[in-house]
């Protein structure tokens, strides 16, 4: 059973866990109403906001008759977790992200903070979009457009710690130029529309070390340098 919430623009959709295993920060699962409506039988790629305590939470940006669905659904199936997630390094941490890329960063951060001090900076395109601040990081440093959520990071660098970031292509490029200028280790959540999610349509190729790779596989987290390379 689902239960639906908004938060600002997007929508919590938050399920009980039954028990299984819920992976890590930054994996991925593949979500679908039951039963789908035609236009979204094929499920839909969500990392959680955060898992444990008897619960499995996703932020949603609505887009299309997928996530609807899901909003509207009874029940849902989900299989996962998939791919690889977030690596968690000792020490301050800073999460970078953008629109409902903040959405991947709840569960990161409490994990991130019993590893040392973590900072926040979020950009999004409207107050009402960045109302999912709060459940992210209530001390986050937010922007709105048209400032870019680069400005307060590079304002953060250089500086002894690791950068997780989860946004638009645009912005992922741009904070793994920053960090490559300061030489801050860096790691992305990317995202490519996905069918399966565990390898056999190559549909979510990207291009990751100067060749295209299945993200599903590779990631959807990857080192930075790969982007850049
Ligand atoms: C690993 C991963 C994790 C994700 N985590 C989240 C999450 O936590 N919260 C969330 O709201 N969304 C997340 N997404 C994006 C989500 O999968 C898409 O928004 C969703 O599939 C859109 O389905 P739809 O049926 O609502 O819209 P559709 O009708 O399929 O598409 C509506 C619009 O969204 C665009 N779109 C579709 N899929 C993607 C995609 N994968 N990335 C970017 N744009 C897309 C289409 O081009 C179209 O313009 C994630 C995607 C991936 C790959
Ligand atoms: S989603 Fe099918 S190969 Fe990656």
């Amino acid at each position: 059973m689902a239960a639906v919430e908004a938060v600002g623009a997007y929508t919590l959709l938050r399920l009980g866990d039954d028990g299984g295993d819920t992976g890590a920060p930054g994996q991925f699962f593949m979500l679908r109403a039951e039963p789908a409506p035609a236009a979204a039988y094929l499920p839909r790629a969500v990392s959680a906001a955060w898992a444990g305590d008897g619960e499995l939470a996703f932020l949603l940006d609505v887009r299309g008759a997928g996530t609807r669905a899901l909003t509207e659904a009874r029940t849902v199936s989900v299989v996962g977790p998939l791919g690889r997630g977030f690596d968690l390094a000792a020490g301050p941490s800073i999460l970078v992200g953008g629109g409902i890329g903040a959405a991947i960063l709840p569960w990161l951060r409490r994990r991130l903070e019993q590893r040392g001090d973590v900072r926040t900076v979020l950009g999004f395109r409207s107050p009402e979009h960045a109302v999912c601040a709060g459940i992210v990081d209530p001390d986050a440093t937010v922007v709105l457009d048209p400032v870019l959520v680069t400005e307060p990071l590079a304002r953060l660098l250089p500086a002894s710690a690791t950068v997780y970031a989860c946004g638009p292509d645009r912005m992922l490029e741009a904070v793994a130029a920053l960090c490559a200028e300061h030489d801050v280790p860096c790691q992305l959540a990317m995202e490519a529309a996905m069918a399966c999610g565990f390898g056999a349509c190559y549909g979510c190729a990207v291009r990751l070390d100067g060749t295209w790779k299945r993200l599903c596989i590779e990631g959807p987290v990857v080192e930075a340098a790969r982007v850049l390379a």
